[in-house]
Order: structure tokens, then sequence, then C-alpha cells
């Protein structure tokens, strides 16, 4: 017995020491394979000034973020158009491009595969992360849903309930103590987090309640989204994909995150259907009456936490950064809410229809997101070779991005003024007037627009006008601009660190 088991385990050890050796000759080779295709398709060699700063980072000498940098090669470009040649990435600020790309032709720039592998594990085959009838499919279906009254009034009463009953006692818990330090952006995460699960799920994490507590649901999902985002920094993908491959480092931590969203999305889908949801407004309910397939079910819903919170968060947090440096926004918002609701009852929270008149607000939402988009820039893949309208020319394979960060900061599009804060630029007669939404590509513009707009303006404008109306928020560093962390969505180093006071 002895021998026999002495026997097999050498064998297995030298069966081991052969397959390892395999397995890495084999993962060596795939390394050598890919690196030679990315230098023959890139130029990593490449000694223009831009290329050289971007690689030796000489740029945070004089920028504080990458997006800051980009708008000054971008607003020097002739054309609005730059190419980081080290990246093969072709980055435009020029509106007639970016109609050209989002719906001229609109079929020759799709996410495509560098894209949807990089979010592939944690997205799967949802609506952000596919091309072609699998995205027509569910765009359908979702603009469907989302365009009637009734999801729109339904996500208007969970937003007020929300600020209702976890917003307004969060802040008011803190208000007067003159030492106690808020995070606003950890707060509107929470918020979007509540608010966006119960929307999609009909299900309610609680992470707004009181005592602020940890939800492994949400840290799983940041972490999740985080680490997916961080695969696009490298200058190529076959570092991750070699990670992945041996399940080491960055790429363990986010398999395992993926396994817990996963789990926990799954558990929610099964609550859900033991619940019953013949009569339930949320979209898992929706589109649990036309789908069965639980995976596709989840990759959906996942897609949509994913486009509905860290966005509306952001714009949360740089609007009242932009507040604590215009008190005459702030002024002027309160006097409009002031006509519309009423002067006296400040608790009392705003109506739909109310929401709809005031013209002001939604001028400074607007305005805070044209010089804080919440997506900073995004991407897609050309599929033939091309020129732009501008006549930059594209090869196949190439990586086209439109910078909406940028395009907020150009003289070209906005005027001598187009740093300042200013949300009459958007009011005619007192009345909103939209921009050419290629020249405010916030939403991304043509097919493919944000079908949350709506909800996301709701959403913000809700919050924006509750605290505006019941709290003074004093921002603690007014002087610090601020410094985004690399992700999907604008995220702020450090958070946004307010002191409250209850309005008198
Ligand atoms: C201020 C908040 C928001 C901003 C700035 C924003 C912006 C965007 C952008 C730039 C895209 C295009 C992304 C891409 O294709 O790469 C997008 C797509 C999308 N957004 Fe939003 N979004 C916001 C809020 C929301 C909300 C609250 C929801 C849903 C509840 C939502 C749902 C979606 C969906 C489903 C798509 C995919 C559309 C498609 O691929 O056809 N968004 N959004
Ligand atoms: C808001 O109303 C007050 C009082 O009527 C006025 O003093 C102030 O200038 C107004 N603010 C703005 C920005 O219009």
């Amino acid at each position: 017995m002895e021998l026999f088991d002495y026997s097999s385990s050498v064998w297995l050890q030298s069966f081991c020491n052969t397959f390892c050796f395999m397995f890495f000759s084999f993962t060596i080779l795939f390394c050598l394979f890919s690196l030679l295709i990315f230098v023959m398709r890139l130029k990593p060699w490449c000694q223009c000034d831009v290329c050289r700063s971007y690689l030796k980072m000489s740029w945070l000498k004089d920028f504080n973020n990458l997006c800051d940098w980009y708008t000054h090669l971008l607003a020097k470009s002739p054309t609005g158009t730059i190419h980081l040649h080290v990246l093969g990435n072709t980055i435009t600020s020029n509106p007639e491009n970016v109609e050209y790309i989002l719906k001229t032709r609109f079929d020759n720039y799709p996410k495509g595969k560098p894209f949807s592998e990089i979010l592939g594990d944690l997205l799967g085959r949802g609506i952000f992360n596919v091309d072609d009838d699998s995205w027509r499919f569910q765009r359908k279906m979702a603009s469907l849903e989302l365009r009637t009254v009734d999801v729109k009034m339904y996500a208007f009463d969970l937003v007020t309930a929300e600020i209702r009953s976890r917003l307004i006692p969060l802040l008011s818990s803190l208000a007067g103590h003159e030492h106690k330090i808020l995070d606003l952006q950890d707060v509107f995460r929470r918020f979007s987090f509540d608010t966006v699960c119960r929307f999609s799920f009909g299900l309610d994490p609680g992470c707004l309640k009181l005592n602020l507590p940890l939800s492994k649901f949400a840290t799983a999902f940041d972490l999740a989204s985080k680490l997916s985002a961080e695969r696009a920094l490298g200058p190529s993908p076959i570092v991750w994909k070699i990670k992945r491959l041996l399940n080491i480092g960055s790429e363990k931590q986010l398999k395992e995150a993926i396994k817990l969203v996963n789990e926990l999305a799954e558990k929610m889908i099964h609550q859900r259907r033991k619940m019953g949801f013949s009569n339930k407004n949320d979209l898992l309910s929706r589109f649990m009456a036309s789908i069965d397939d639980e995976k596709y079910l989840r990759d959906i819903v996942v897609s949509f936490l994913l486009a509905g919170r860290d966005t509306v968060a952001s714009g949360l947090t740089s609007f009242f950064w932009l507040l604590s440096q215009h008190p005459e926004v702030e002024s002027a918002i309160r006097n409009e809410s002031d006509k519309i609701m009423g002067p006296d009852d400040h608790q009392d929270l705003v109506s739909f229809q109310q929401l709809g008149e005031m013209h002001y607000l939604n001028a400074a939402v607007y305005e805070s997101m044209r010089l804080f988009p919440p997506v900073q820039f995004d991407s897609k893949f050309a599929q033939e070779d091309d020129v732009l309208p501008d006549g930059t020319c594209i090869r196949k394979g190439t990586r086209v991005t439109y910078h909406p960060y940028a395009m907020g900061r150009m003289e070209r599009i906005w005027g001598l003024d187009c740093l300042e804060f200013k949300p009459e630029r958007w009011l005619r007669n007192g009345r909103f007037v939209p921009e050419n939404p290629f020249r405010y590509p916030v939403f991304q513009a043509g097919r493919r627009v944000c079908l949350g707009k709506e909800m996301a303006l709701v959403e913000m404008k809700t919050v924006a006008l509750s605290v505006v109306r019941n709290f003074n928020i004093r921002v603690k560093y007014p002087h610090q601009s601020p410094r985004f962390a690399p992700g999907l969505t604008a995220t702020v180093r450090g958070g946004l660190p307010v002191m409250v006071q209850e309005v008198c």
C-alpha cells in the first residue's frame, strides 16, 4: 500500500512538473506572441513629445489630472483632435467628429472587443457591454420600459422616499456639530446605490441608514468595477490576461469580487421570484416577464447598477463642490424654489410637477456636468479604415475616444468664459434651452444615448434641491480643486469632506 502510494505520488509529481512546465512554456510563448502583435500595431517606441510625456508621466508636473492634460492638448490642436501613438488612441473634442462617430457612422464604431473583454467578466452580456443584436434587443426592451410615465413616477417616488427617510435625517443628525465631518461623496454613493437597487431589483440594501452600515454587495461591486477599470490602464491587455490565466494578484481579487456580486445578484433574483412579480414596477420584474435565462437577467441588471449608481453620485458631488465656490448660485436656487414652492415650509419635498418648472435648477445641474461630466471620456473601436469630418485618418482597429470633459472646457464650443460656472448660459428669458447633444455628449448622444438620462436628472435635481433648501453645506477644503481617481466614472480622491448646518 505504502509503496503504491509513494510511487503514485512520484508519478503525480512528475506529471505535475511536466504539466507546469508545459503550462509555463505555453504562457511564455503566448506572451511573446502577443507582445509582438502589440509592438507591431502600436508604436511603443514613439518619441514625439506627447508620447514621451505620457510614458514618463511628466505631465503630472503641470496638471492635476490626466483629463486636464488632454484638455490642454485638445485645445491646442487646430482640429480639436489628437493621437496618442503609444496607446493607438485617437481622442477628439470636435463636435462634428462626435456626431459622425455616434450617429452618422454608428455601425463603424462599436464598443468593440478590447472594451467588452475588459468589462466582460463583470458585465457579461449586459447592455453596457455588447454590440449588435444583443444590444438592439436589450435597448428596445429597456427603452420601452423606461419611457413610460409610470416608471418615471416610480423612480421619483423611490428618490423622494430615500430623501425623506434617510438623507435628511442623516444630515440633520450632523447639523450644528462643527467638528463632525461628513464625506458627501460617500453619502451620495450610498444614496444612489440604495435607489438604483430598489429601482432595478425592488430590494433595499439600506446603505444610507443612519449608522452608515457596510454593505457586502456595495463593497464587492465597488471593488469589481474598480479592478475592471484598472485593467484598461496598462498599455497592453497582455498583462492582465496573464494574471487572470494564473489567477494571481489583482485578477484573483477581481475574480473573488465578481463571484460575490454574482452570488448576491442571484440571491436577489431568487428572492424576487419568490415574492411574485406580477404587479411590481422594478426593472427586474419587467425583464423577468419575458426572459427566463438567469445569467442573462443577472447581466442586464448588473449593467443597470453600474450605469445608474456612480454616475449620479459623481454628478452630485461635483455639483456641491461648485456650489461651495458660488454662493450666488445657491441663493438663486433657493429663490427660485421659494417662488415655486412657497417660502415657508422647507421640510416639504418638491413635487414632480414643481420640479419641471424649475428652469434655473435644471440649468445649474447641466452647467455643473458641463465642467465635471460623470463619464469623462468614452471609447469606441473603428471596424474599418475611415476619415473623420476634420480630416483625421482612422486605421481599422484604432481606439477612438470622444472626451466630454475636455469638450466642456473648449473655447470654440462655449466661448471665452468656458471655464466659469454660469447656469445663466443655459437660459433664454428665464427658460432652459437645451444644447446640441453632440456639443454636450455628457449622456453620450445619437443611437446609444444614455437610457437613464431623464431619471438621472430628476434624481439629481430632487436631491440637490432638498439639500440646498434644508442645509448649508460647508466644504472643508474649498480651495482644493478635485483630483480624480482612475475609474469608469469620475470619483474624487479623498471624497468631499463637509460640515453641515441647518438652514434657519
Ligand atoms: C448623471 C448621470 C448619468 C450620466 C452622466 C450617464 C451617462 C451615460 C453615458 C456617457 C452612457 C454611454 C456609455 C457607453 O456607451 O459607453 C450611458 C449609457 C447608459 N446609461 Fe447612463 N448616465 C447616467 C445615469 C444613468 C441612470 C440613472 C441610468 C439607469 C437607471 C442609466 C442607464 C444607462 C444605460 C442602460 C446605458 C446603456 C445604453 C446603451 O448602451 O444603449 N444611466 N450613460
Ligand atoms: C434672492 O433673493 C434675495 C431676497 O429677495 C435677494 O437679496 C438676492 O439677491 C436673491 N439672489 C439672487 C441670486 O437672485
